[in-house]
């Protein structure tokens, strides 16, 4: 089929791609000249594993282009995904202003009927705008339909979750536009959800509230853990075996970050409050994420005492890992905090330390991960790569004055530490 995407940021980089991989002719579209030049070359501007590969692949093939034009966008396709930002306000509530915007250029463009395809996470009732605004904009006055197709990917697992999706969902009010959306997503080989345009969004936000309440619920196990002289990845191993749990999203840490659970659950109650309900339970799931960033940062400083004048060590900057975003990152928050307590740090990210330097300037930059302890008077584990548990854990003890590890992402084994003569503070354990 053929489709084109409006807007290339995670979403829509990543969707056109994997729609080109499974055959059909995708056209993305961007406002960004340079980052059109940039792609049009197979180049990315974001780390996502196994991503460059498969835009260069498309990019040969001819079934994936891109543009800076809209018009060009929508008029050499049938349907039209919009994947552009919906950013937070200060309220927490959603800025819709480039869903509004793209809404009116598509409009503007349509000479022949189009399907109008919501990708982008936004509050319950989008849809309906959307279709008011295309209605009223498209001088043409042609048929459209609007359908919210709510994405599921995850940074870092994004192509893997785009190929290999558990779901999709299809809201729309329309029946004419279900066989071509089906036709789209058949090679991907998931279950179709096919429900009205809001219950769709709903989805999406209550889909994303629910993962980061389990995280805030194994955190507040974490901490009665603590004061009981539990296990916490015991009883996440002995509840999740439980079908009905499920083991995913039980590891608990310093908090959930990124750019979407933090925004989605402000929106969330904002939305909620809007429609005249007060929602409690994700307030809660907030403060406990919170909370949970306060309790570590007191952990350190029980140990060190004053941070003043004390060096650390920090390995991870990412929001979380296998990827090189540092948006609403918990490690970023965690090395301002020591930063503004008076320590000096040394740092190191597999990926993210290049976007890392622009929020914190004032940190020295490591290239290998086994000497950031060099000089420290602790090491800190804040992101949860999967390499640092390779870590040379006899030269990190030799380069610092005290062997102090404090691990915000419980990648050691407490016991083990224990045996390697560390003072080792995890979460929950
Ligand atoms: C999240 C959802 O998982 C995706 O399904 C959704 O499509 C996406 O938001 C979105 O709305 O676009 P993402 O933000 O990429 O994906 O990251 P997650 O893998 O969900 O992790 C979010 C945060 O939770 C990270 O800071 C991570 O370290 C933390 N986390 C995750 C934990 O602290 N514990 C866990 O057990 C899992």
């Amino acid at each position: 089929m053929k489709l084109s995407i409006i807007g290339t940021g995670y979403v829509g980089l990543v969707t056109g791609t994997c729609f080109a991989e499974v055959g059909h002719n995708v056209i993305c579209v961007d406002n960004d000249a340079a980052k059109v030049k940039m792609l049009q070359a197979g180049g990315i501007p974001i780390y996502e594993p196994g991503l460059e590969e498969l835009v260069k692949k498309h990019v040969a093939s001819g079934r994936l282009k891109f543009t800076n034009s809209t018009a060009e966008g929508v008029q050499s396709s049938d349907v039209i995904f919009i994947a552009v930002p919906t950013p937070p306000q200060p309220d927490g509530s959603v800025d819709l202003s480039y869903i509004e915007k793209v809404a009116r250029d598509i409009a503007a463009a349509m000479t022949s009927y189009k399907i109008v395809v919501d990708k982008s996470t936004v509050p319950v009732k989008t849809g309906e705008k959307v279709t008011e605004t295309i209605k009223r904009y498209c001088a043409a006055k042609v048929e459209f339909d609007v359908v919210s197709n709510p994405e599921f990917l995850r940074e870092g697992f994004a192509v893997g979750d785009l190929m290999k999706p558990d779901r999709v969902v299809i809201g729309t009010s329309s029946q004419r536009p279900v066989a071509a959306m089906r036709e789209i997503y058949t090679p991907f080989n998931a279950p179709i959800i096919v429900t009205d345009i809001n219950s769709a969004e709903l989805i999406k936000h209550a889909a994303n509230s629910f993962l980061a309440l389990k995280i805030s619920y194994i955190n507040a196990i974490a901490t009665v853990c603590e004061a009981a002289g539990a296990n916490v990845q015991e009883v996440a191993m002995g509840i999740g075996l439980d079908e009905r749990i499920g083991r995913r999203f039980l590891n608990a840490g310093i908090g959930f970050g990124g750019s979407c659970f933090p925004k989605d659950l402000s929106a969330f109650i904002k939305i909620a409050e809007q429609i005249g309900y007060d929602f409690k339970l994700l307030k809660e799931v907030q403060r406990i994420n919170a909370d949970q960033m306060e309790r570590f940062v007191k952990k350190i400083t029980d140990t060190l005492w004053v941070l003043k004048d004390k060096k650390i060590g920090v390995l991870g900057l990412a929001f979380k890992q296998n990827t090189d975003d540092v948006r609403s990152s918990p490690a970023i928050d965690l090395c301002q905090r020591l930063q503004k307590e008076g320590a000096t740090l040394r740092v190191h990210d597999p990926k993210a330390m290049d976007k890392a330097k622009a929020l914190l300037p004032n940190a020295t930059y490591v290239d290998d991960m086994n000497a950031v302890a060099e000089g420290c008077d602790a090491l800190v584990v804040a992101t949860e790569w999967d390499e640092f548990k390779q870590l040379d854990l006899t030269r990190a003890k030799k380069g610092l004055t005290h062997p102090i590890l404090f691990d915000g992402r419980n990648l050691f084994d407490p016991a083990e530490m224990e045996k390697l003569g560390w003072i080792y503070k995890s979460v929950g354990r």
